[in-house]
């Protein structure tokens, strides 16, 4: 219902950057909106002036009997009481959904570019928070009902593979590829680059080597093949033990067959320029420095295989939004895409597809320094994986669980996958996260352990009960239970910023708070003692709070386990 109200007032008034929340004052009633302060300022307007228009458009296209009373505060707060009927309604409405919050299918199509991570590479802890964002942000838009295209582009084409070659052809060994690919690889361009110090022409054979991989040399072909093979292999095993999957992989290398066209597409346009023997865009006009389409030995570039992607996505996909989940850094790059590709005319308000550089910070350790192992390098994804399961481990042990082995093997799997999801996942993801191994195992506070345990124990209620009476709201209780059913309530709307924002903390930060109302709500108030017909609604509340809480989970890519 706060969903349909937001939706009024948008109606009324535009799609501008205001909310309607819950409040938290009971004298400031059920609900409360900020829309007339934001809209006040946009319209350059008085805030209670336009609160009244509020109040009467919320009156006029409301439900019947939805509003006890809506009332406007100094400066232009509008305080709204739902009536009891209203409440009565949208329990019923939670309690018989299938699954709360669930849209049906749209035709739109939202392509979501996610992990990304290089081949012949070891994957970094930014790829890693890419593919948990990713995740999470093509969950809740499938779950919102979109077709959701689930992109790994895959890095596996430019120069460095010619150093890879040389390197290779230099010092490879062949049994240590086979045993652990990623590793190996990873010494040889660490091999590389320290002996390019001393062996400065390693740098040209290197750029050779990349040279004839691209004219097609058959040996060099070859071992691209294997180096990507491997690499496939073992990202697949990331993704099994994220759970995460994709649609598909199609990776830079795919565009070398494109790039020609698209160079020629920007030559046509007007858009590229020669200079001293490159190809440069000139991109002043969008206050950017110029990107380079080909250099001067006719190589082409990061930047023109994202250019040739983004013509063939569109023209495969026609989706009305293309998001890159990539980092921070990549900033300046996403800005030369977009602008280019408007000015090739792919994109721009009458085309109806947005391009959008879902962005997001570093990782911190926990003294605030990049994040890194003892040895300096970025840790690997592999080892901060094992570390966090092993923390669960210790923990779940020292809390005498009374699990069975098997079942307490995968719930501390759950637990230590969880806890490093839901770290990067509940924080601003514009903002450096930080690492705090304490605090992402914790079972007290805002942390994946904290939800799961809590789910945990409303199944125990539930299990407890056996039998969960048919909702029989004629006696639904006065808050604290009205105030479940409205955080209920506030689900979809939730769900939606996440949409508007593709920001998952908004769902992570709700699932907490939720987390915390039922969690104090069954510790002060009786729910299987409780008399027949209010244990019956209370019930029904438990049960609806436990399945939100599962599908909230579940979006962001946490399992929630049965018992813990
Ligand atoms: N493979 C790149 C990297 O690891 C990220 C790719 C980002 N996506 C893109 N369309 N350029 O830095």
């Amino acid at each position: 219902m706060i969903k349909i109200l937001t939706e009024i007032i948008k109606r009324q008034l535009g799609d501008s950057d205001f909310d309607v929340r819950i409040s938290e004052n009971p004298e400031r009633g059920h609900l409360s909106t900020n829309a007339a302060f934001v809209l006040a300022k946009e319209k350059k307007s008085s805030p209670m002036k336009i609160a009244e228009e509020v109040r009467s458009h919320l009156r006029k296209h409301a439900p019947t009997d939805f509003f006890e009373k809506i009332e406007i505060v100094e400066p232009g707060f509008v305080n709204i009481w739902l009536t009891d009927s209203a409440i009565k309604k949208e329990f019923r409405k939670i309690v018989t959904s299938k699954k709360w919050g669930k849209e049906g299918k749209k035709k739109e199509t939202i392509i979501v570019e996610y992990s990304a991570p290089n081949i012949a590479k070891p994957m970094h802890v930014g790829h890693l928070r890419s593919t948990i964002i990713g995740d999470a942000v093509a969950n809740t838009l499938e779950f919102l009902g979109y077709q959701a295209v689930r992109w790994n582009y895959i890095g596996d084409w430019g120069t460095q593979f010619g150093k890879l070659i040389v390197a290779y052809k230099l010092w490879g060994d062949k049994t240590k590829i086979k045993e652990d690919p990623l590793r190996a690889f990873g010494e040889l361009y660490v091999k590389f680059h320290e002996e390019v110090k001393t062996h400065p022409e390693l740098d040209k054979d290197g750029q050779e080597e990349f040279l004839k991989l691209e004219k097609g040399n058959k040996e060099n072909r070859k071992l691209w093949i294997w180096f990507k093979k491997a690499s496939l292999k073992e990202f697949a095993k990331v993704y099994d033990k994220l759970g995460v999957r994709f649609n598909t992989q199609i990776g830079e290398s795919f565009f070398e067959k494109e790039l020609d066209a698209t160079i020629d597409l920007m030559v046509k346009a007007g858009i590229a320029k020669e200079s001293e023997g490159a190809l440069i865009v000139d991109l002043d006009d969008f206050g950017l420095p110029p990107a380079m389409a080909r250099k001067s030995d006719g190589g082409t570039l990061y930047f023109t295989r994202d250019i040739a992607n983004i013509h063939y996505r569109i023209k495969e996909y026609k989706p009305s939004e293309i998001l890159y989940v990539v980092a921070n850094e990549q900033t300046l790059h996403f800005s030369q895409i977009f602008a280019t590709a408007q000015l090739l005319g792919f994109t721009g308000e009458e085309k109806g597809v947005k391009p959008i550089h879902v962005k997001f910070g570093l990782v911190l350790g926990e003294e605030g320094k990049k994040f890194s192992s003892r040895e300096g390098r970025g840790i690997g994804l592999d080892e901060m994986l094992g570390a966090s399961t092993d923390l669960a481990q210790k923990i779940l042990e020292a809390r005498k669980t009374g699990l069975k082995k098997k079942e307490l093997k995968e719930v501390v799997k759950a637990v230590g996958l969880g806890a490093v999801k839901y770290n990067d996942l509940s924080q601003n993801r514009m903002s450096d996260i930080v690492f705090n191994w304490e605090k992402m195992l914790s079972f007290e506070g805002n942390s994946a352990p904290y939800l799961q345990y809590t789910y945990a124990r409303l199944k125990s209620i539930l299990r407890k009960a056996k039998r969960i009476p048919k909702l029989d709201t004629s006696i639904l209780g006065e808050s604290p239970d009205t105030a479940i059913v409205i955080k209920l309530a506030e689900f979809p709307s939730v769900l939606t910023r996440v949409k508007e924002s593709y920001m998952p903390h908004y769902l992570a930060n709700y699932l907490y708070e939720l987390a915390k109302e039922i969690n104090s709500f069954y510790q002060n108030e009786p729910v299987l003692s409780a008399s027949s017909k209010l244990r019956g609604v209370r019930l029904n509340l438990v049960k609806a709070s436990a399945e939100t809480l599962k599908t909230g989970l579940t979006l962001l890519g946490i399992e929630a386990v049965e018992r813990m």
